[in-house]
Order: C-alpha cells, then structure tokens, then sequence
C-alpha cells in the first residue's frame, strides 16, 4: 500500500473507511440528527471552544468563503497576513468580494512577526479584520498565532484564521486565542477523506455577521445555526464523510487532544532531524517548528520531480512538492493525522536510497 505523506489528503484509518461503506441515511433523520450532535459536541472540545461550530460540505477553501462573507462587507479593511500560497489565497478571497486588502507579507519559509502585525494595525485604525494563516501548509511554517491573536485583541478587531492543516495537530484553543473564526478541513489532521470544512463562529463573529453585507447563500452561517439546531444542515450533506468524520473524531478524543498535539510535535521532530541527517536543508525558519509539514530545500544537483518519481514508483512513498514559485525548489513531507515516528523514520530510510539517484550531491 501507499505511503501517502502530503499535506493532505492524509491516509484514513480502517475503521474510517469502513464507516463509508454503511447505507445512505435520511439527512433529516433523527439518527443524522444524533450523529451530528455528537460530531459537533467533539468538534468543540478538540478546537477548544464554547462558540458554535458548523460542519460544511465542502474543501477547505469554502471554508475560507465563509469565514469571509459572514463576518465583513464590501469596502471594509482588512489586514492579510500572509507567509505563502495559503496566505495569498485567503485574502483572494476576501478582495474578490469587495474587501479592501491592506497585504503584509513575509518572506516565503519565515514566520509573521506580531510586532509587524500591531505596527499595520497602528497605521490604519479603520481595519476591520485580521487574516492570518496559522500553518502554512505552502512552507511547513507555523506561526505564532498566540503572539500575533494578542496583538489583535489589543486592538478589538475581527480575527480570521485559516487553521485548515493546524486544528486537530497542533494546540490551537480558539477561544484562548481569540479567534472569531477558525476553519479546518476534513482531509487533513483528523484522519478523514476530503469533502468537510469545520469553522468556528466566536460570539464577536456573530455581531459582524449581524452586520456583514457581502453576498452568501450556501454559506450563510444563520441558516448553518437554525438547522443545526434541528440537528441538521442547510444542504444535503456529504453523507460518507460525515460517518467517516464521526468516526474518526471519536478515535481522537479517546487519544486525547494533548496526546495527539504531542505525538504531531515528536514526528514533526523526527522529520526535521531526518531531514537534516541527509545533508539536506530545512527550507524554513526552524525558529517555527513545522508540527503537520516539513519543507527541505533542493540543493546539489537535486532534480525534485525524479525523487518524488522514483519514491513513488519504487518506495510506493508518496511526498508534496513546491506550489507556485517553490515548484522544483522544494519537497514537502506531510505527517499530519494518522502517523507515527516509524513511518516518518520509513520515508527518511527511503529518502536516503533515492536522493543519490535523484542527482543529490551531498
Ligand atoms: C493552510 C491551508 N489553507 C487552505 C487550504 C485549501 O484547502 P482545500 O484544498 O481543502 O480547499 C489548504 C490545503 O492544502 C491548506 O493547507
């Protein structure tokens, strides 16, 4: 079998595909009902939160859209804080319906500085919302989002936070750290196929959805709370994922949110040292430990394509490459969800074959 070591999709346990194997169910049911109680009751405890929190039918960047439409207007301000592709593609989002995007980017592999952040924030007192990317999955950095979510709340203004490959791997309580919306998807740290975004609304979010005027349909956050207090969704849901997702959050409340912060923390490590022990450089800022993703940079004669290639093809090891101007420059190796030390330990063992091959010199 594949070893699929990207950032997502991430492999699923055996008892999270079989729970996509049952019957369809009617998704006005009471047993759809149940399920997504206790789905959104699990939810909460692994975001750390007392806000709602909504299961969409949808990648990740719906996710994003909704995060956006529900909570600004056209017209408003809006810090992005951007470190890669992540970053660009999330304050995309908020200037394609209207926002007026002040950008503050930092240099692709290093982390976002919160005195950059309260500097932007002094400059233009109209800024409505803050956008920030906890881990970019682009780079393999994860900022300070603790240092950077302070920095915000000194200056009372909306947090949106795109935790799509942090929530779930790494510690994140979204109500500790202000953030008024979070968003996670399926297909990353919680062992489950794509096809789910997970959002928080904090009580603040819900005074700017009040408010917010930008067009929404389908990611209305009201209609999200008067179905889900009938124990349904506005659409039909994709009802697999969601018997996956069950699932799958139950497998990790039993393992237990600190246990699997920690677990993320020591592969993370074994990543990063393996990584190194090749001769090979980490591509980011090791400042900023990369808990779900390492990114190692190609040196020496390192021809990318051929070595994920050869991985895939004769190691049935599958890594991430570089996206957008890191194509060819980068490999990224994914270890978020279902993984151990030993199967990182694998992939080094194998990368440690295949990098000669590949043209590496070290
Ligand atoms: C940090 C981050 N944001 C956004 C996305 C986009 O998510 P999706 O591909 O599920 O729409 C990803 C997916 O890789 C991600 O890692």
């Amino acid at each position: 079998m594949e070893q699929l070591r990207i950032p997502g999709p991430t492999p699923c346990p055996g008892e999270v595909l079989n729970a996509m194997s049952r019957q369809m169910i009617n998704h006005r049911g009471e047993e759809f009902g149940n399920i997504l109680d206790k789905i959104t009751a699990n939810l909460k405890q692994l975001f750390q939160t007392r806000s709602d929190v909504f299961v969409l039918t949808s990648s990740g960047t719906g996710g994003l859209e909704a995060a956006i439409v529900n909570a600004l207007s056209p017209g408003d301000k809006v810090l992005s804080v951007s470190i890669g592709v992540f970053g660009e593609r999330f304050a995309a989002i908020a200037s394609q319906f209207g926002a007026e995007i002040i950008p503050l980017r930092f240099e692709w592999g290093r982390a976002a500085e919160a005195d950059a952040v309260r500097q932007a924030l002094n400059a233009e007192p109209k800024i409505k919302a803050v956008l920030v990317t906890h881990n970019e999955t682009s780079t393999g950095v994860t900022n300070d989002l603790a240092s950077i979510s302070a920095v915000v709340k000194e200056f009372d203004k909306l947090l949106l936070v795109d935790a799509i490959s942090s929530l779930g791997s790494i510690d994140l309580p979204v109500d500790d750290w202000h953030c008024d919306v979070a968003v996670t998807g399926s297909q990353k740290g919680w062992m489950a196929p794509p096809g789910l975004a997970m959002v928080s609304v904090s009580p603040k979010a819900w005074q700017a959805h009040a408010k917010a005027r930008m067009p929404r349909f389908y990611w209305d956050f009201t209609k999200a709370r008067s179905y889900l207090e009938k124990g349904q969704t506005p659409w039909t849901p994709a009802i697999p994922a969601i018997f996956a997702l069950y699932t799958s959050l139950e497998m990790m409340v039993k393992e237990g949110l600190s246990s699997i912060v920690a677990r993320h923390a020591r592969v993370g490590k074994v990543a990063r040292d393996g990584v190194k022990s090749l001769g090979l450089s980490l591509f980011s800022d090791e400042n900023y430990a990369f808990y779900t993703v390492n990114a190692a940079s190609a040196s020496d004669g390192l021809d990318v394509a051929k070595l994920r290639k050869i991985l895939r093809e004769e190691h049935q090891i599958v890594l991430g490459g570089g996206q957008q101007k890191l194509n060819g420059k980068i490999f990224r190796i994914g270890h978020l969800g279902m993984v151990t030390e030993e199967d990182i330990e694998q992939v080094i063992s194998a990368l440690k074959v295949v990098l000669p091959q590949a043209g590496f010199r070290s």
